[in-house]
């Protein structure tokens, strides 16, 4: 079995309890994390699900070290993630970037679209000049759907969807190999958002991408995910192939969140 592109053993995180550790009556800390293990694949769309602070994002985080474990292994086809440093840890953090949920206000509202794309290229490739950088930026904007006209507009001046875009432009200019999405449709229109799946799907084919998708939708899960792990209070209480999760759920848990979509598109089943 080749190597896997992203490997967790046993993470662990704990914040502190609301109030301190000294406030008096403050429930002990539970995990938001507990002892998760997760292989993601080359190519592959790993779905996590589970309700609110089940542990999806903190994980997810995590996983590409925007914060620390408090234990646990994570590597990255095989080399130890946790040891990198300096150079080596830019070069492994500039393949592994991150769509967010709220278009809105992850994007700086003072900055033009030509400078929220371009900036992670003046931070990885300072050397590359002004017309290169707008050549990127332009590609990569055209790429998502978006022509040249949005460099020097702002993001009030487009819609959910074209801002969900830009985010999408801004995360793939590195031409990573890792996309974390975490909710990428849940501040959108079901419509909105059915768009931004499949500019999703037909990225991932173009550029051999690798997703870890975050959603509490099992609908929007099912029409990207190959496989799905399913969290429950920083658990992963089952894993596996998409179609099984989704057609023969073995969790109660697992079998609760299903019962609870109206009905899946047919496509997914
Ligand atoms: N920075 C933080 N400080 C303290 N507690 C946190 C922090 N981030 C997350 N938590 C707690 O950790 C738990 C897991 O939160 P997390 O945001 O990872 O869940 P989630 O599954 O992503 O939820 P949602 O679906 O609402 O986004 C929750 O109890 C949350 O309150
Ligand atoms: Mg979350």
């Amino acid at each position: 079995m080749p190597v896997p592109l992203l490997e967790a053993r046993n993470l662990k995180k704990t914040f502190p309890a609301p109030g301190g550790a000294f406030a008096m009556g403050a429930a002990s800390a539970v995990p938001a994390v507990d002892a998760v293990s997760l292989e993601l694949a080359a190519g592959e769309t790993l779905a996590i699900v589970g309700e609110s602070g089940s542990g999806k994002t903190t994980l997810a985080r995590m996983m590409l070290r925007l914060i620390e474990p408090d234990s646990g292994e994570l590597l990255v086809e095989g080399r130890d993630f946790l040891a990198a440093r300096g150079s080596q840890l830019r070069a492994l953090r500039r393949e592994m970037q991150m769509v967010f949920q709220d278009p809105f206000a992850s994007l700086d509202p003072r900055m033009r679209v030509a400078a929220i794309v371009g900036e992670p290229l003046e931070i990885y490739e300072p050397s590359l000049s002004r017309a290169d950088r707008r050549t990127r930026v332009v590609d990569v904007l055209r790429t998502v759907g978006l022509g040249e006209e949005a460099l020097a507009r702002y993001p009030h001046e487009f819609s959910g969807g074209q801002r969900q875009r830009i985010g999408i432009a801004r995360a793939l200019i590195l031409r990573p190999r890792l996309v974390v999405a975490d909710e990428p449709v849940s501040a959108l229109d079901v419509s909105v958002g059915a768009q931004i799946l499949e500019l999703l799907q037909n990225l991932q084919r173009d550029f051999a991408l690798t997703y870890l998708l975050i959603s509490h939708s099992l609908p929007v899960v099912a029409q990207l995910a190959t496989r799905i792990a399913v969290m429950q209070r920083g658990r992963i209480v089952e894993t596996g192939p998409a179609a099984q999760i989704l057609n023969a759920p073995a969790h109660p848990y697992t079998q609760s969140l299903i019962a609870a979509i109206p009905a899946l598109p047919a496509s997914a089943v």
